[in-house]
C-alpha cells in the first residue's frame, strides 16, 4: 500500500511551499496526504493534488497509520510533537532546530550525506537550517573533490527567513516608505515606519527597519557577540560534511528580499582550486545551477532565482593572494532548498528504508 504522510505546519510559510512541491510534482509515491496545523488552522480547507483537503488539529491521534511526518512548525512545537509522531510508528523529518544537533538524528542534505537516512535511531531526521542548506550542495560538491578546511561565510537572507510573520513585515515597512524619498537622514526611516504604525519593537528584526537597510544581525543572541544563526552555519556545516574540526566564522544578516537567501563563501581546501576546476565540479552536479559570466555580468540574484528548486552559484574566483582559497556567490530559495524541497527529497528517501 501507498504510504501515508503527513505534513504538520501545512499552513505556514514552509508548509505552503510543501503543498505547493507536492502539487508540483508528475507523480508522488503517497497514498494519503494528511495535512495537520494548530487550532487556529483546524477546518482550513487547502487543495493538494486535485482533491480538497481539510486541515486537522494536531493530536497524538492525527500520526495513526502515518508512515513519514514532515514537521514545519516552531521548534518548540516539533521538540514536543515528533517523538509523538514517532513514537506512533512515523518517521518524523524535522525542519526545525529542536534536533539538529542531537547526536542520535541525522541532519541530512541528499546530495551531500544521504547515506545517513536511514541512520535514526530516535525515528527523527533533521533537516538544516535555510541559510546552511543554501550553500550545502555547492560546498558538499567541492569538498569531495578539493578537501574543505576552512570557511568563511557572509550571508544576505531574505525576510521569510523569519516565517510568514517576516514576509508580511517586510511588505508592510514597504508600503509604509515607498515613493516618500526616504533614506537619506539617519532615521527617517525608523521615523517613517512608526508614524505608519509600525513600530520597530514589534519587529522579528532586531528592532530595526528592514525596508531600505541591512539588518547587521538574524536570529537570536547567544553571547560573545554571536547571533544563532551564525552559530548554525558554523555547527551544521561540521555536522553535515562529516567534518568536526572544520574551521568556521560567519556573519548572517537580513536584506530586504522577500524569499531567497544569498551566501558571499570564502573556502579554503586542501587542493588547489581554479576557476575552471570549481566550474567543472559544479558543471556535475544536478541540483547546481552555475551562472557565472562576468564578460556580460551576469551572475544569478534573488529576484531571478526565486521559486526555483537548484543552488544557484555564481561570481566564481580563486582568491588572488590564496590559491587553495575558492570565493564564490550563492542564491537559494530559503523556503525550497532551503527548507520544503530538502525535507520532502528526504522524506521521499525515507520510503526505501521503511
Ligand atoms: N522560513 C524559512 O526560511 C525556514 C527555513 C528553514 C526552516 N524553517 C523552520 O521551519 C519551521 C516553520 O517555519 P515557517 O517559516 O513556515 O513558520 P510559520 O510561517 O510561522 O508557520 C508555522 C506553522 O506551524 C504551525 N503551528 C504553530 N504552532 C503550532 C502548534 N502549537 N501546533 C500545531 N501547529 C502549530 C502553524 O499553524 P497555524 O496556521 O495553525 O498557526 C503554521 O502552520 C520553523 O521551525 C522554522 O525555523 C524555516
Amino acid at each position: 500500500m501507498a504510504p501515508t504522510l503527513a505534513l504538520v505546519g501545512a499552513t505556514g510559510a514552509v508548509g505552503t511551499v510543501m503543498i505547493d512541491i507536492i502539487n508540483g510534482r508528475e507523480s508522488v509515491p503517497w497514498g494519503e496526504i494528511r495535512l495537520i496545523a494548530s487550532a487556529r488552522s483546524a477546518g482550513k480547507k487547502i487543495m493538494v493534488r486535485g482533491e480538497e483537503r481539510t486541515v486537522v488539529e494536531l493530536s497524538p491521534e492525527a500520526f495513526d497509520g502515518v508512515d513519514v511526518a514532515m514537521f514545519d512548525v516552531p521548534d518548540e512545537v516539533s521538540a514536543e510533537w515528533a517523538p509523538v509522531a514517532a513514537a506512533r510508528g512515523a518517521v518524523a523529518v524535522d525542519n526545525s532546530g529542536a534536533f539538529r544537533m542531537d547526536d542520535e538524528v541525522p541532519l541530512v542534505v541528499p546530495e551531500v550525506n544521504s547515506g545517513e537516512v536511514g541512520n535514526r535511531p530516535k525515528g527523527i531526521i533533521a533537516n538544516p537550517n535555510c541559510t546552511t542548506l543554501s550553500m550545502m550542495a555547492a560546498l558538499g560538491a567541492l569538498h569531495r573533490e578539493f578537501e574543505l578546511t576552512e570557511l568563511v561565510v557572509a550571508s544576505y537572507q531574505a525576510a521569510s527567513g523569519a516565517g510568514q510573520g517576516g514576509i508580511d513585515r517586510l511588505h508592510a515597512e514597504l508600503e509604509a516608505v515607498a515613493g516618500k524619498g526616504l533614506g537619506s537622514k539617519a532615521g527617517d526611516v525608523r521615523e517613517a515606519l512608526e508614524a505608519a504604525g509600525l513600530p520597530l519593537a514589534d519587529s522579528p528584526f532586531a528592532g530595526t527597519p528592514l525596508a531600505l537597510n541591512v539588518v547587521p544581525s538574524a536570529g537570536s543572541y547567544k553571547g560573545d557577540g554571536w547571533y544563532s544563526e551564525e552559530l548554525k552555519v558554523r555547527n551544521e556545516s561540521r555536522k553535515i560534511l562529516g567534518i568536526p574540526g572544520l574551521k568556521v566564522s560567519a556573519t548572517c544578516v537580513r536584506v530586504p528580499v522577500v524569499t531567497t537567501h544569498s551566501l558571499a563563501v570564502h573556502a579554503t581546501f586542501a587542493r588547489e582550486v581554479t576557476v575552471d576546476a570549481a566550474h567543472k565540479v559544479f558543471d556535475a552536479q544536478p541540483s547546481i545551477v552555475l551562472i557565472d559570466d562576468p564578460d556580460n555580468g551576469r551572475f544569478p540574484s534573488p529576484a531571478d532565482v526565486v521559486g526555483g528548486d537548484p543552488t544557484y552559484v555564481g561570481r566564481v574566483r580563486q582568491a588572488l593572494d590564496f590559491p587553495n582559497t575558492l570565493d564564490f556567490f550563492v542564491c537559494g530559495d530559503n523556503l525550497r532548498k532551503g527548507a520544503a524541497l530538502n525535507t520532502y527529497e528526504v522524506a521521499e528517501q525515507v520510503i526505501a528504508t521503511l
